[in-house]
């Protein structure tokens, strides 16, 4: 075995899980110097919740953002998180704008996609998939891991060698609720190692308090990179702390060859980034701590405060456990989804309409509807086909690709944004969020210099003359 890779998502996930995604590049452009010559596999920094953020709350261009991280790190690979057919949306695209937004991503920047499905779905990751290799990016597919009596070690080393042949070039393990155990992830990553050849990206966070162990074990077992966030954004909601695993693997077999102190340096920057986000309450102190009911109920963290929010608006919070006992019998009817966004929604909301109108399935949201119309996509397991009739009626399931429903859309999207956009990248920043794009394209546009930006160009300046 060889050394361990480890990929930093300090600019990405790191602050997503911890604080609501609010890093702007300001926060970054004085760190990334260092932080490039690291000697990381990659360095997550784009996609997932950024770009909607970057726009909606941050006053920043997305795309400029990447242009600048991708010149003050030249050395690193840079990596993004991709929802498939739902690009960083929520909805399904057609396949021209996923071609599309795949492609300006490389250009602008971007090294590595992660590319996942909610359902897991193949066909929903086709697209991007195809237009990563075609534009030259390393195409890393994703498997949202979950546990159910459907998603056992088989469907995950079937659904990894489909995603080879599908043309995966690593293929990634997307634990995002901390639900991959330390023993389960040995045993997973032998499987996989002995199944496919694409090297295996591990990503887990640290919710449980098992993140740490999950990772050294899967080191054990020959993985081949693993998600770490430097450590002033680790742990918690968020990916296991960097340096704790640089330090725990150092002078074994699988040594990351990483250096100890360059982290703390880099670290240093990024702690002073976290106490300012703590006073601000942007961070708040709770999201560190180990939250053991995941591992009871096997629901990740941020579905359980959803259910708990919408229990308090009825005025039912003290029907919780009788919540907590309906979400595993409603992801039986619906084929065992796996528990992330949107389908975690999904699944919460209707049993927690299922408690409160004292009948199940009598409230059934659009969503509910959608999902069992087949419209995100294969569901894994058998649907109780009762609890469907009594859902949607007659309505006919889907069972084709659900974008095959999709006429190309990127013309009426150019057409819409009209000459609020001045490039491509804008008309992109339009199709996936009209309403925020609108909002911010003209604003951007009316006033070039804002002070914000000012602020942004000062700080790069005098960083690099240091
Ligand atoms: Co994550």
């Amino acid at each position: 075995m060889t050394k361990l890779n480890i990929t930093d998502t300090i600019l990405r996930d790191a602050h997503q899980s911890q604080a609501a995604t609010r890093m702007k590049l300001s926060d970054m452009l004085p760190a990334l110097e260092k932080l490039d010559k690291i000697g990381y596999w990659s360095v997550e920094c784009w996609g997932g919740a950024t770009f909607d953020v970057c726009m909606r709350f941050l006053n920043e261009d997305p795309w400029e953002r990447l242009r600048a991280i991708r010149k003050a790190m030249p050395n690193t690979k840079l990596q993004m998180l991709l929802r498939g057919q739902n690009i960083l949306g929520y909805k399904h695209y057609a396949d021209d704008v996923v071609d599309a937004f795949v492609k300006k991503s490389i250009e602008n920047g971007i090294d590595v996609i992660r590319i996942f499905d909610a359902l897991n779905d193949p066909r929903n990751m086709e697209a991007a998939m195809k237009a990563c290799k075609k534009y030259g990016g390393i195409c890393e597919a994703a498997m949202s891991y979950t546990v159910s009596p459907v998603h056992n070690e088989e469907y995950f080393v079937n659904l990894a060698k489909t995603l080879e042949e599908m043309g995966a070039d690593v293929i990634c393990i997307k634990d995002m609720a901390n639900l991959l155990l330390p023993y389960s992830a040995y045993s997973l990553i032998k499987k996989l190692k002995e199944t496919v050849k694409c090297p295996i990206h591990l990503h887990t966070h640290n919710t449980t308090g098992t993140g740490d162990m999950t990772y050294l074990m899967a080191a054990q077992a020959g993985v081949d990179i693993v998600d770490c966030a430097l450590s002033p954004f680790a742990n918690g909601t968020s990916n296991p702390a960097t340096e704790a695993l640089v330090a725990t693997l150092q002078g074994t077999q699988r040594d990351t060859g990483l250096d100890l102190t360059a982290l703390a340096d880099v670290a240093k920057h990024f702690r002073s980034v976290a106490d300012k986000m703590k006073a601000d309450s942007i961070l708040d102190p709770k999201v560190l701590s180990v939250d053991t009911k995941t591992l009871i109920y096997q629901v990740p963290g941020g579905m359980l405060s959803n259910m708990i929010s919408q229990l308090k608006q009825a005025g039912k919070e003290d029907k919780y456990y009788d919540v907590l006992a309906e979400v595993p019998k409603v992801r039986k009817d619906f084929g065992y989804p796996p528990l992330v966004t949107p389908t975690s929604q999904i699944v919460g909301t209707q049993a927690v309409m299922n408690v409160i109108s004292g009948e199940r399935y009598k409230m059934v949201p659009k969503e509910s509807k959608a999902l069992l119309r087949g419209e995100y996509g294969k569901l894994p397991g058998e649907v109780n086909e009762e609890v469907r009739k009594q859902c949607i009626g007659d309505d006919t399931v889907i069972t084709c690709r659900p974008a095959d429903q999709l006429e190309p859309e990127l013309e009426k999207y150019r057409k819409e944004a009209g000459v609020l956009a001045h490039s491509e990248e804008d008309v992109l920043s339009y199709a996936l969020f009209p309403q925020v794009a609108s909002k911010f394209l003209a604003e951007k546009y009316a006033e070039k210099k804002t002070v914000d930006e000012n602020t942004v160009r000062t700080l790069y300046v005098e960083d690099v003359s240091l």
